[in-house]
């Protein structure tokens, strides 16, 4: 059972995928046997081998550790506040079922009516809310409860959100500089870079991704912008990489003497402008804020962070939660992938988990 609740906005048409003949599709649009893997479980379990994740799709990070410290136990209502492609979903579905109830929330559209479908076919009442996690006490009050007995977030993007060339989430993708996860939303990451000041893009590349070359690469921005408007990923990759004096040629070179997985030069400051673009801290400060009212007494909260601006905001929320009587017990230290799903999934390798107790 489900059903898809739009808090404002419009969804506008689905987009069509083109059909790719060859045998080798390399975009994320040609790729639509990934993009409806459950009519073609081979490629799935094919890619999965090669340790790669399919597009269309997401590994959900940490789910044991999620599992044993959140306790989802039958009967109890959980709200997944960033429900994506699921992943997490399901495996509440199956510890609450057949009498709990799932409430699933994000803010993309696109994938949240697929989702939903699958979600559906399991023997627990889901709803599926679009809609930013900051309003969740909105999400409550819609559903005429008192409280959720799991609240669980897991922040950032997913793999489909990356993947999606179209979104120019990635610095390995050529694309427009969208970076919205909400399409609703006002402003794209190439708005931004037209009209931020250069001191108000240095301090998001400072304070959002510890960019340490934040100066030099916000003055370029801005004397680039004067020439041509910054609308596409490899723009400002190119930016990015002459502000730190560095050729691609040489990057790739010393990559492969040196073996490393370094961070890409691009990395930190697609983060920044990701984070920006979707206020990303300012939600999940509203979130945090509100999390207390919205749980039962003796529910629990869980959230994954990614970066440690993110990981900051949970942990003094929940210290000050304890201070103050709100929370029983936090987690006392981040828990964390252990090596082996860092090897088999890359994507998790910077994930941090942290939980209290109401
Ligand atoms: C890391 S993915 C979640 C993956 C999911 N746990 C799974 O197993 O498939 C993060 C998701 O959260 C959504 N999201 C990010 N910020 C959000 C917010 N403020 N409110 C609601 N959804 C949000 C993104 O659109 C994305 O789909």
């Amino acid at each position: 059972m489900s059903a898809i609740e739009e808090s404002g906005g419009d969804q506008g048409p689905a987009r069509r995928r083109p059909r790719y003949s060859g045998t080798h599709p390399k975009s994320y649009e040609q790729k639509y046997k990934e993009h409806n893997i459950e009519a073609y479980p081979q490629i799935e379990a094919h890619l999965r081998e090669k340790g790669t994740t399919p597009a269309g799709t997401h590994v959900p990070v940490l789910v044991e550790e999620v599992m044993e410290w959140l306790r989802p136990a039958p009967g109890e209502v959980v709200v997944d506040c960033t429900v994506g492609y699921g992943g997490h979903a399901l495996e509440f579905i199956k510890r609450i079922g057949p009498t709990g109830r799932l409430i699933a929330l994000d803010v993309d559209a696109a994938e949240l009516e697929r989702t939903g479908r699958r979600l559906s076919k399991e023997d627990v009442p889901v709803s599926i809310h679009r809609g930013n996690f900051a309003g969740i006490a909105k999400v409550l009050n819609q559903e005429k409860l008192d409280g959720f007995d799991i609240i669980f977030a897991d922040l950032g993007v997913s793999s489909m959100q990356i993947d999606d060339h179209e979104r120019g989430m990635s610095y390995k993708h050529e694309g427009p500089l969208d970076l919205r996860m909400d399409d609703r939303l006002k402003r794209t990451g190439a708005d931004l870079l037209s009209s931020l000041s250069e001191e108000e893009l240095a301090n998001a590349l400072w304070e959002l991704a510890d960019e340490p070359d934040h100066r030099k690469i916000a003055q370029m921005i801005v004397g680039r912008r004067a020439d041509q408007p910054i609308a596409r990923t490899s723009q400002l990759v190119r930016i990015i990489f002459d502000a730190k004096g560095l050729d691609m040629k040489t990057w790739r070179r010393q990559q492969q003497v040196s073996n490393s997985g370094s961070l890409h030069p691009a990395a930190r400051a697609f983060q920044a402008l990701r984070i920006l673009v979707n206020d990303e801290l300012g939600s999940l400060r509203e979130f945090l804020r509100l999390v207390p009212y919205c749980l039962r007494p003796g529910g629990r909260i869980g959230v994954i962070s990614f970066h440690s601006g993110e990981d900051r905001l949970v942990k003094h929320s929940f210290r000050d939660g304890t201070r103050t009587g709100v929370y029983e017990s936090i987690a006392r230290d981040i828990i964390v992938p252990g090596p082996e799903e860092a090897r088999s999934n890359p994507r998790s390798a910077s994930a941090k988990f942290r939980w209290a107790i109401r």
